[in-house]
Formats: C-alpha cells, structure tokens, sequence
C-alpha cells in the first residue's frame, strides 16, 4: 500500500523480482490517484487499485474496500510502503501488515510524525544518530513490534532533505529485507519483541 512516489515499493518490487523475496507482489493499494508508486506497479505489471479515504462514510467502510482489494488480488500479507492513511482495528488483525518508519521508533513517530516532519524533529532534537524502522502495525500509530532498524549519522550541517535522502537509503535495504523474513516464515513475534529465527 503506499501513497507517495513509491521507492519503498520500488525496492521491494526490485527484490521481488531478483528472489531476494520468495514471493511476489500481488496488487498495489493507492491512497491518492496519480501518485508515482501507481506507475511503478503499472510498470511492473502489477494491478493496481485506488482507495481514497474521503471516498468513504467512516473508517470501517473504507477498511472493508481495503479487504475486499486485498481478497481480490489474492494478497496474504500486507507492506504499508509510505502509505499516510488510517488502517482499522479489523484490517490490522487479518493480515500481518508491516510498515516503514523513517526514524528509529519509539523515537520521532506516532500521530502528525511522517515525511519532512520526522527529519525536522530530528534536527531540531539535535540527535547523533537516525534512520530507519520496520514494524509489524497493530492498532496504534507506529507502535508494532519492531522487525528491523538501521541507523545513519546525523550531519552538523544536515537540513532535512539531506538527511531524508540519507535515511531513505537504508529504508530500501531494511524493507525488503524484512519482507523477505515475513515470507520466509522466519519472524516470531513474543510479546513486544519479534524475534528471527535460522534459515532452516
Ligand atoms: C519514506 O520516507 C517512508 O519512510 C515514509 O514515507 C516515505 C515514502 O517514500 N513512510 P516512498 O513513497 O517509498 O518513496
């Protein structure tokens, strides 16, 4: 799902397409019409769907298009790849969902924290060290278990732009990875933690 250019979906598309993922993207879901990840799935030959949010009385409404999207393209997981929407309650306990933060939750995350705003926070906190998050999504913003984290230095003289280009590199490296994990059969989630077990 995503909602936005769509480099993470790139990424995960590109593993997909190289057996780094032992699966295959099944359908890409679009906050927005005409958004650049939209294209990326076309390319890919991947059907798309657009489901906007404001096309809907309430959460539950939209959550059940979302369902039936997910049932129609077959999916049995579900990668949020910069998708800025809402997911219910319902969704979130039917599939295992997995999404990628921008910073390394708990910090710089939940409610009003996505994009530009994360790496301003970040800056103005003058903290050493960002990067990257990969969690599983339950019912509160940016509080699963998390999967996967990479750091990236923060830059004396970093604005916001260089640091999201800094961060956004190890995004396409964790993401895929993690998916790679989920289908592999190799996550166990305990309590908080989400522990990765052998290849066998
Ligand atoms: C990324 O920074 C991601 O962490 C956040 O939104 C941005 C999406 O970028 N969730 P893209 O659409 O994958 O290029």
């Amino acid at each position: 799902m995503a909602s936005g250019g769509g480099t993470n979906l790139q990424a995960v598309l590109d593993a997909c397409a190289d057996g780094r993922i032992p699966a295959r993207v099944v359908g890409v879901i679009s906050s927005k019409p005409g958004v650049y990840a939209l294209e990326r799935a076309q390319r890919a030959g991947v059907p798309i769907v657009v489901i906007s949010p404001k096309d809907f009385a309430d959460q539950t409404a939209h959550d059940e298009a979302v369902t039936k999207a997910i049932e129609g393209f077959g999916g049995q997981a579900v990668v949020l790849a910069g998708y800025l929407s809402i997911l219910g309650p319902k969704l979130v306990h039917r599939y295992p969902i997995v999404n990628i933060h921008p910073a390394l939750i708990p910090s710089f995350c939940g409610k009003g924290y996505y994009g530009r705003r994360v790496h301003e926070a970040v800056l103005e906190y003058g903290v050493k060290v960002s990067g990257a998050t990969v969690h599983f999504v339950d019912e509160g913003t940016d509080t699963g278990p998390i999967i996967m984290q990479k750091c990236v230095p923060v830059l004396d003289d970093d604005t916001p732009e260089t640091l999201a280009v800094r961060v956004l590199e190890v995004e396409h490296e964790i993401l895929p990875a993690s998916v790679a994990l989920l289908c592999e059969g190799r996550l166990r989630v305990e309590g908080r933690r989400v522990r990765i077990l052998p290849k066998t």
